[in-house]
């Protein structure tokens, strides 16, 4: 019979996990598994080898530190309550970026609710040809593919269903019960702030035909537990990371678990009940509306009082003359 090494690590992860009380003699692990002492302290050091932290002790076996679990597919996945979102994932110690990957499995065929995670990329892209700080061990950089039925004139608005499921997200974890509770806002069309600060941001890309869609990828860069020395120079003035803001460290996996639940929750709300509902709950997290913005498009700067989104989820700013301008793309500042 083959023997399925994956599988191992993962039954002496779960048993570790159930025991983790008290420690788990070698004995009783080789007992178990049938296999020799030697050979579970082999796998207890490739278990160590994914980031696991086990004590081990020749009396008294192995113990499993459950407050410091790794971010990994078998961590995000035993308690991933999606129905497709995740169900399937592809995982990088480090990759150039998860959009560019995920866009690949998806013109190969990748099915609706893949998700590439990565702890680190060495080259993860923003909006507008911009950069993405990715440093390992600390953020969330995913990306999911979508095959909605829907025109590809309608993608943009998949940007700003993921943008609530992100701040929602956000919302959830920042409230922690210490009475001091930040909240997030959204920046048309994507970007999550706390405190004004950059928090999260969203790349929706596209490959479609004329009339419909083949794919989208929905990627994510969530600043989770990075800290202000850890941006570049100027960088920490702009942006923050959960962690700065809610003054405890998050666990990237529960963060996680729920990102995905949430948007799959909202990807079926809209693609069931339209663009409404999703207007409406990303109206909420809008804090611009009433304040007078910048907008930067490609050669000329407008400036007017933002309004708020329409059924299309382009923002509306009513200018001097108090026409009301549709923006479709651009940059907005205060
Ligand atoms: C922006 O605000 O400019 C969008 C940032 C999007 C960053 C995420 S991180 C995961 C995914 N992979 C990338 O290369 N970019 C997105």
């Amino acid at each position: 019979m083959k023997v399925n090494k994956i599988s191992i690590e993962e039954e002496i992860i779960r048993l570790l996990k159930k025991e983790s009380h008290s420690f788990l003699s070698g004995q009783a692990l080789s007992k178990t598994f049938g296999l020799s002492r030697t050979a579970i302290w082999k796998y207890i050091n490739s278990i160590k080898e994914m980031g696991y932290s086990i004590a081990a002790s020749p009396a008294k076996g192995y113990r499993l530190n459950l407050q410091n679990l790794p971010f990994t597919v078998l961590e995000i996945s035993s308690n991933l309550k999606t129905a497709f979102i995740g169900k399937n994932i592809s995982f990088y110690k480090e990759i150039d970026s998860t959009n560019e990957a995920a866009r690949e499995f998806a013109s190969k065929g990748a099915a609706e609710g893949f998700a590439v995670v990565a702890d680190f990329q060495k080259k993860g892209k923003g909006r507008l040809g911009r950069r993405w700080e990715s440093p390992a061990g600390v953020n969330i950089y995913t990306s999911i593919v979508l095959r909605p039925n829907i025109m590809p004139v309608f993608a943009p608005q998949l940007t700003l269903v993921a943008a609530v499921a992100v701040a929602e997200t956000i919302a959830r974890f920042l409230n922690n019960g210490s009475g001091y509770k930040p909240e997030p806002a959204v920046k048309w069309p994507n970007d999550i702030l706390i405190n004004s600060k950059k928090v999260a941001g969203i790349l929706t890309e596209m490959n479609s035909e004329m009339d419909r869609i083949n794919f989208v990828v929905i990627g994510v860069g969530v600043n989770v537990n990075m800290t202000k020395e850890m941006f570049s120079e100027g960088l920490e003035f702009i942006a923050t990371s959960l962690k700065q803001e809610g003054g405890k460290e998050i666990s990237r996996t529960a963060f996680i678990q729920l990102l995905y639940l949430n948007m799959e929750k909202w990807y079926a709300q809209y693609l069931k009940g339209g663009f409404e509902p999703v207007r409406k709950a990303w109206t909420s997290f809008f804090h611009m509306a009433g304040k007078t913005v910048k907008v930067q498009q490609t050669g000329k700067i407008m400036q007017g009082i933002a309004v708020g989104i329409d059924n299309d989820g382009a923002l509306l700013l009513r200018e001097k003359s108090g026409n009301i301008a549709r923006i479709l793309s651009g940059d907005v500042e205060m």
